[in-house]
């Protein structure tokens, strides 16, 4: 199975974020764009990024009607992401509208994965917020399931749920997970995190790793302890 580390390039705009980039020289490590860059930097950064020789993950987790999700993937697909995503709350139809649309268009289509519940969500928001009274655990495997009734590649979750849910869906059903934390740090705003190491030992197949790289005093050394916990 894959084993990466995917950096989330959480810049305001374009400089920023290739300023960031510089400070790895020759290494071109897996990145993803996520809206708050998109929206400020638009599909050309995409193109630019992936031209530098980076794989992409385009994290715009799309969530709307079928119609509107299909045509979401449409217009993003050209772009050459590696990977993309949606909200598996949008519901199967709409899953599986959006995984047609790739099969429908000929050449290499990204991995398509749902979002499950968010990190940053904990079992009282999913009950008392969304009104949503199964376990944290459940939720996050009956979308797993509904995702890959629909066609998908695989689930963003947090790390904490990779194991079971690598048990229940498959080896090959893949598991993306934000909510990493080096052990000596601080959470921030996410709620269910573990480390690089833990999350390898769970069996979690990307790490998406944001602040704990970006925000670092040298986030080449912090991404080479994430790649060294992760990867080995
Ligand atoms: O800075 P940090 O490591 O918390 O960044 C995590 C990244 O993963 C952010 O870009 C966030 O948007 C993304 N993400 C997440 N939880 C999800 C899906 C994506 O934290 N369920």
């Amino acid at each position: 199975m894959p084993k990466d580390v995917i950096i989330a390039l959480d810049y305001p705009d374009r400089e920023a974020a290739l300023a960031f980039l510089d400070q790895f020289g020759e290494e071109k490590p897996f990145v993803k764009i996520g809206m708050e860059l998109f929206y400020a930097a638009g599909p050309d950064m995409v193109r630019e990024i992936k031209d530098r020789g980076h794989k992409i993950f385009l994290d715009l987790k799309i969530h709307d009607i079928p119609n509107t999700a299909a045509g979401a993937v449409r217009s993003l697909r050209a772009l050459g992401a590696a990977m993309m995503n949606l909200h598996a709350q949008g519901g199967i139809a709409m899953m599986r509208a959006a995984a047609q649309e790739l099969l429908d268009t000929p050449g290499t289509a990204p991995q398509l994965i749902a979002v499950t519940v968010l990190t940053s969500l904990n079992e009282d928001a999913l009950h008392d917020e969304l009104l949503v009274q199964k376990t944290l655990k459940e939720t996050v495997l009956h979308y797993a399931h509904n995702a890959k009734a629909a066609g998908l590649a695989g689930i963003v979750c947090s790390p904490l749920e990779a194991g079971v849910v690598h048990q229940r869906l498959g080896a090959d059903f893949l598991t993306v997970t934000p909510g990493v934390r080096f052990a000596d740090a601080e959470a921030g705003d996410q709620q269910r995190v573990t480390t690089p190491g833990i999350a390898r030992e769970l069996g979690a197949d990307y790490i998406v790793v944001g602040r704990p790289i970006t925000k670092a005093e040298n986030p080449l050394l912090a991404y080479r302890r994430c790649m060294d916990e992760f990867v080995g």
